[in-house]
């Protein structure tokens, strides 16, 4: 890779207006070793200091350049960047361009994901998020990136927002830094993966613990079920660093692409959250 994911969002970031003054980590003295879904950070803001769980999304996204400051800057995450670049590796390596993908982007947040895309020439990108802070961020910070950014529970899809989205003939879902932690469960991400057409993309990265055979959240068994009934290919597997923890350590996840090769039968949609899947 000849261009590395810091300088590429540095450089996208650098005309973005920010009113941040300081954003503090908590030193070994305030927590020791938190599990990183209980992180947090003290945010500076025109004087008034703020304490912010990472998972209050809401909040985060609420003040322009913090999601950016504090995951990208300080704790140094490549997903976004890491997710879109294998994507479209693949899916040159299979003789197709980046430009023939209409992207789905499941989890979208403040746009990210959709930022990379739309500069390795997607021009179809639809976000989908459960949170209205989401989408108002991403059309405050990412004007034009997403032709339609829906906001919705992908738990509890509306039948005629699932119709719409199929009539839109996506041929891709990326889904990044989304899965597990009690945010997209496996049924909403199967759910997901119905809603793309067939020959189709799937580009998703997820915690390496949530793979192991003895995980009970559920992806392993998914992923494991979904190439055996043939509905997904694995195209290509990359462990890296995500970001780092608060206190240092490396966090490691798994990018994942995979062509989508026949629809998913309904019962396996319907088994996605239960133990049955196996
Ligand atoms: C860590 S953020 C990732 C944002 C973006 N994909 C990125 O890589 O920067 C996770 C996002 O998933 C969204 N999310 C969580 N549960 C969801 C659900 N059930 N349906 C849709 N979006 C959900 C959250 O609101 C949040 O914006």
């Amino acid at each position: 890779m000849t261009t590395s994911a810091e300088t590429v969002w540095k450089e996208r970031l650098s005309t973005m207006e920010t009113s941040i003054e300081a954003i503090q980590l908590p030193g070994k003295s305030d927590d020791e070793q938190l599990s990183q879904n209980e992180e947090w950070c003290v945010v500076t803001v025109e004087g008034s200091r703020k304490r912010i769980r990472f998972h209050d999304y809401a909040s985060i996204y609420e003040i322009p350049g913090l999601y950016e400051g504090l995951f990208y800057d300080r704790l140094k995450c490549i997903s976004p960047f890491r997710v879109s670049r294998l994507l479209a590796d693949v899916v040159r390596e299979r003789g197709q361009r980046p430009e023939d993908l209409r992207a789905l982007d499941l989890g979208a947040g403040n746009g990210m994901v959709g930022d990379e895309l739309h500069s390795l020439g997607v021009k179809t990108i639809v976000g989908i998020d459960i949170i209205p802070q989401a989408r108002s961020a991403a059309m405050r910070d990412r004007k034009g990136i997403y032709q339609e950014y829906l906001v919705a529970d992908m738990t509890d899809l509306a039948r005629d927002t699932a119709q719409r989205l199929v009539a839109k003939e996506l041929n891709c879902l990326t889904s990044v830094a989304t899965l597990g932690f009690g945010d997209i469960p496996p049924k909403a991400f199967t759910t997901a993966l119905s809603l793309i057409s067939t020959p189709g993309w799937l580009a998703f990265n997820i915690k390496e613990d949530f793979l192991y055979e003895r995980d009970d959240s559920g992806f392993a068994r998914l992923v494991r079920k979904l190439s055996r009934l043939g509905v997904i290919r694995i195209e290509a597997y990359r462990r890296y660093r995500h970001r780092l923890a608060i206190d240092g350590r490396p966090l490691y996840y798994v990018a994942m692409i995979a062509s989508k090769q026949k629809q998913i039968p309904l019962s396996s949609i319907e088994e996605a959250d239960s133990p049955r899947l196996q």
